[in-house]
């Protein structure tokens, strides 16, 4: 089990009782920021127990925001904090479980100390993690404490650089291309994987800004001829009827993924004109949707795979829409054990690619061009 401690952030010295203490503006920024490098550090408790005093309720608030939880107040957790309550509060919990706990000092880096054998002091809106075997809480290691200025200065380097903004990207070394030409970080990184985290879901922000990439697309006479439908993995319904319009091989690892999306085209925008450009349009939109996910951190796979009539059958798509292909969406796993000994394979092969001199001809049809050559212009 994995515990974390949380002591509440920067407070006001004065109010009418010290339970009402509330955080100061800082304070709140603060374990704002916390909250968000909690987030990247995928820190997803299943509980998140907080003592029941404003400052210590606040900080938990705002950390169960990012991470999408809730909050339990328990008096468990305020002044007197000790052993015999991590062990009654952990009591039904697994031995998988990850939880938080967020309180006052001195008595949670008494705690923390008394666990782990380290004598540590918790600053406001420190954090720290704590490994225990199965669910033996008494012992542990301590993985980890944050200070707030460490959480500042992660905050800080998570914000967007010039050419990547860098969601956490994951690409196994044999996935990168085998080239010497510069690319782009996010060209480097894409490819499809099978492999999704089965856990991780991608939260609304994210996906909109997907969306948006596609919606921002190029298309001939601006016609923007794609339309998506979107599953997400957290509505169980729409991701199974999603789902059941992928062929069966694609079904395989795509049940893993956080998001299908159905892509469609728009082929006959009026009776009488089929829009011949309409898929080279929503592949180019589909194309953006893939590396703004990707600075996410949030991998995507296409398909083909999919039956087109089916999906026209499930969703009541009109005639002059075209389903067209699907997109697996979401986090990588670094476990393959779910998967099926092919799946694994093909994660583990390197990519192939033509050579430049196959794609690339001038003059004439198959003739390589001659700057690719070395040492021609
Ligand atoms: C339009 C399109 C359709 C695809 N269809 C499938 C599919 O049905 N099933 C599948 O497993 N992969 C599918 N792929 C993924 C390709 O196999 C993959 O992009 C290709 O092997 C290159 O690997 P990379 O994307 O990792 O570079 C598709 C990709 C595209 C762009």
């Amino acid at each position: 089990m994995r515990l974390y401690f949380v002591r509440h952030g920067i407070a006001e010295d004065l109010a009418t009782s010290d339970f009402d203490r509330e955080l100061t503006k800082r304070g709140r920024r603060r374990v704002a920021n916390s909250a968000k490098v909690m987030k990247r550090l995928g820190i997803k408790p299943s509980q998140i127990y907080s003592s029941p005093r404003l400052r210590a309720r606040q900080t938990a608030e705002i950390v169960a925001d990012a991470l999408g939880r809730g909050v339990t107040l328990s008096e468990a957790v305020n002044f007197g904090f000790d052993r015999a309550d991590v062990r009654r509060l952990t009591r039904n919990l697994s031995a998988d479980d990850e939880v938080m706990f967020v309180g006052h000092n001195p008595d949670m880096s008494i705690l923390v100390s008394e666990i782990t054998g380290v004598d540590l002091s918790m600053k406001k809106g420190g954090l720290a993690r704590v490994d225990v075997i199965g669910r033996a809480v008494d012992e542990g290691e301590l993985v980890w404490l944050i200070a707030p200025k460490v959480f500042d200065a992660l905050q800080d380097s998570a914000k967007p650089a010039a050419a990547t903004s860098g969601g956490k990207l994951s690409t196994p070394a044999q996935k990168l291309p085998a080239t010497a030409q510069p690319l782009h970080n996010l060209i480097k990184h894409r490819w499809s994987p099978v492999g999704f985290n089965r856990e991780r879901d991608i939260d609304r922000e994210t996906l909109l800004s997907i969306l948006e990439a596609a919606r921002w697309a190029a298309s001939s006479a601006n016609l923007q001829p794609w339309r998506f439908i979107v599953a997400p993995r957290s509505d169980a319904a729409e991701f199974q009827k999603a789902l059941s319009v992928l062929k069966e091989g694609n079904q395989t690892w795509a049940q893993y993924a956080a998001l299908l999306i159905i892509a469609v085209a728009h082929r006959y925008p009026k009776p009488d004109y089929r829009h011949a450009y309409a898929s080279h349009d929503l592949g180019l939109a589909v194309g953006q949707m893939v590396m703004q996910a990707l600075d996410h951190g949030v991998y995507a796979h296409q398909m083909a795979g999919i039956y087109p009539e089916k999906a026209r059958e499930t969703y009541q798509i009109p005639s002059e829409f075209e389903p067209f292909t699907a997109i697996a969406l979401g986090y990588r796993s670094e476990g393959l054990d779910h998967l099926g000994e092919s799946q694994r394979e093909r994660e583990a092969a390197p990519r192939q690619r033509k050579a430049l001199s196959e794609i690339v001809f001038t003059g004439s049809w198959a003739r390589p061009a001659a700057f690719l050559s070395a040492g021609k212009a």
